[in-house]
C-alpha cells in the first residue's frame, strides 16, 4: 500500500509566531503512519524546516520558478528550494494559473525542474465549474496530463503526486463526493497504465477541494486515494489535528 500524504497548503496566510505554535501542537502527535508536510508562505520554508528538523514532518513550496538562477528578479527556483531541504513543490495549482498565467507549457518545465532537483512535484489537475455540470470533468484532466506525456513522455509523471482539486471544490466548502473522485482517480490510473503500467506503483494520486476533519477519513480511506492537500482547514492547527486524527483512529 501507498503510504499516505497530507500536505498542509496555508497559501497566503501566517507568520513567525503563528508556525511557531503549530508546529509545537502538531509534533505532539502520533502521526507515524502519515506522512505530514507544510507548505507556508515561502519566505518560511527554512524557518519551518529549523523547526521540524528531526522529525518526520517536512515543507512543501507553494511554488518554484522556470528557471534555475539568473536575472529573474522576484523569483524562486529549484535551486533554492533544494538548498533549503524542500521535499515537495505544488505545481500548477488553480490559483497560480487564474492569477499568474500558469499553463501545461510552464507546468511542464517546473516538473522537469523539480525532478532534476529531486524535488517531488505535486501536479495539480482538476475541471471547472462548467466542465463538471456539462460531464466533462474526465476529459478536461485527461487533457491536462496528456499534455505532459505528449510534450515529454511518460516517465515525467514517475515519482510525481498528482492532486486531483476540481476548482469549484477550492474554498467552496463543497468536497467532491468519494464516487466522483473515485471515477477520476481511476480513470487516470487507467490512462497512465494503458501507456505504461510499471510507473503506477511510484504515482501517488491525492485530493483537493474543501477537505476538513468531517470529510477527511471517507476520502483518504478510497482504495486509490494516497493522500490530502488541504487548504482553510490546514491554517488552524486544532482543525489540522483533528484531520489527523480522524485518520489515525480509523487506519
Ligand atoms: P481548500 O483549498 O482546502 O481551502 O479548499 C485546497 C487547495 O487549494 O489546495
Amino acid at each position: 500500500m501507498k503510504r499516505k500524504v497530507i500536505i498542509a497548503n496555508w497559501k497566503l496566510n501566517g507568520n513567525r509566531s503563528k508556525i511557531k505554535k503549530y508546529i509545537k501542537k502538531l509534533k505532539k502527535l502520533n502521526h507515524k503512519n502519515i506522512d505530514i508536510s507544510i507548505s507556508p508562505p515561502i519566505p518560511y520554508l527554512w524557518f519551518t524546516h529549523l523547526l521540524t528538523k528531526n522529525t518526520n514532518i517536512t515543507t512543501t513550496s507553494q511554488n518554484m520558478d522556470i528557471n534555475i538562477s539568473g536575472p529573474f528578479t522576484g523569483e524562486i527556483s529549484g535551486e533554492n528550494l533544494k538548498d533549503i531541504k524542500v521535499k515537495y513543490v505544488i505545481i500548477g495549482h488553480s490559483e497560480r494559473k487564474k492569477y499568474h498565467y500558469e499553463n501545461n507549457k510552464t507546468i511542464l518545465k517546473k516538473i522537469i525542474i523539480a525532478k532534476k532537483k529531486k524535488i517531488t512535484p505535486i501536479i495539480c489537475i482538476g475541471e471547472n465549474i462548467q466542465e463538471y455540470i456539462k460531464n466533462k470533468s474526465i476529459n478536461t484532466c485527461k487533457k491536462q496530463i496528456q499534455y505532459l506525456i505528449e510534450h515529454s513522455n511518460i516517465n515525467i509523471l514517475e515519482n510525481t503526486i498528482i492532486a486531483y482539486e476540481p476548482i469549484w471544490a477550492i474554498g467552496t466548502g463543497k468536497n467532491a463526493t468519494t464516487n466522483h473522485i473515485n471515477k477520476i482517480n481511476n480513470f487516470i490510473l487507467d490512462y497512465i497504465s494503458k501507456i505504461n503500467k510499471d510507473i503506477i506503483s511510484n504515482i501517488k494520486i491525492i485530493y483537493g477541494g474543501s477537505v476538513n476533519y468531517k470529510n477527511s477519513y471517507e476520502i483518504i480511506s478510497q482504495k486509490n486515494i494516497n493522500g490530502l492537500l488541504v487548504g482553510n482547514a490546514s491554517t488552524d492547527i486544532n482543525k489540522f489535528k483533528k484531520i489527523i486524527e480522524s485518520i489515525k483512529i480509523n487506519n
